[in-house]
């Protein structure tokens, strides 16, 4: 018997704070890995000795090699240069294409059977990446970005209406961008379709809200982007690979034909299991929505070409 081991790449905010959910949620050992010296070093001693306090039994390890990060059920891909105030997330592309390309062929050479779960941004772009430099199966390589966009989108809903936020149900579809696709015709409150509860007015403006809530918070912190509800959002993902939990969910996933797209990733509505994405759901969608999506779809697309990838 083993416990269940993560990698989590970048000892960054959201790296960190993934590491710092992995661990409070006892998911398994961690290995926290950064090009940066001494960094996830520290980060992981800290972390670990919280463990006493937390009554937690998880090995948190900070290391500049790949070698430590060996065996791996499952990887968290955070590494990239984060947004400053008035860049989108495609001005990262290019910088981001080479750090995630290269870090994720170095942890598929040593955890061959593992899961990647990708963050850093363009999302949607640097999934795809990911899966093309690890070599592995599209099935064992996918993108947070609808948890995130949904969590928000949920949020913003609850507020709204002061109810609970878990009884808040969306799904945000297609690119992790200003794109996004929030599908109304899908949202509930406790099972109330959410068009019988918020006026349309009010649901544009949470709509649009979603879409630039990341902008949103890199205008607040000036230096960076969010991490707290990113880093919640991908350990989510992990924990229902590594507990086999056949969740549903929105996450950027390799499509072949399904809504219409081939040979790329984006945010579609998929069961998420031990295997990774065990199946893509195709769901009815509103002509706005599917029009919506075909948008997000292209916006994908032509940013693949930008780094040759389409
Ligand atoms: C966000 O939307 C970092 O992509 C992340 O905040």
């Amino acid at each position: 018997m083993r416990r269940n081991k993560i990698t989590v790449v970048g000892a960054g905010n959201v790296g960190a704070t993934a590491a710092h959910w992995c661990v409070a949620k006892e998911l398994g050992d961690v290995v926290l890995i950064d090009v940066v010296e001494g960094i996830p070093q520290g980060k992981a001693l800290d972390l670990m000795q919280s463990n006493p306090l937390d009554g937690i039994d998880s090995w948190v390890k900070g290391t500049n090699s790949y070698e430590d990060t060996a065996d791996s059920d499952v990887c968290i891909i955070t590494a990239g240069i984060a947004r400053k105030p008035g860049m989108s997330r495609d001005d990262l592309l290019n910088t981001n294409f080479k750090i995630v390309s290269t870090c994720a062929e170095s942890f598929a050479r040593y955890s061959p059977n593992a899961i990647i779960i990708v963050v850093s941004n363009p999302l949607d772009i640097m999934t795809y990446a990911a899966w093309k430099a690890s070599g592995f199966p599209s099935n064992r390589v996918f993108g947070q970005a609808g948890v995130l966009d949904a969590a928000r989108f949920r949020t913003f809903v609850a507020l709204e209406l002061g109810c609970s936020f878990e009884d808040v149900n969306a799904l945000v579809l297609g690119g992790h961008g200003d794109t996004m696709v929030s599908v109304l015709s899908h949202a509930n409150v406790g099972c109330i379709p959410i068009t019988k509860l918020i006026s349309p007015e009010r649901l544009a403006e949470i709509v649009k809200r979603t879409a630039h809530g990341g902008a949103e918070i890199v205008d607040f912190l000036k230096t960076g982007s969010a991490y707290y509800a990113p880093s919640a959002a991908c350990v989510l993902m992990a924990e229902a690979v590594l507990k086999d939990k056949k969740r549903i969910m929105p996450v950027a996933a390799y499509l072949n034909g399904e809504y219409g797209a081939k040979d790329l990733y984006t945010g579609v509505p998929a069961i998420i299991g031990g295997s990774g994405v065990e199946k893509v759901l195709e769901i009815d969608l509103t002509p706005d929505e599917k029009a919506g999506l075909d948008r997000s779809i292209q916006a994908v697309r032509d940013l693949m070409k930008v780094v040759g990838l389409a």
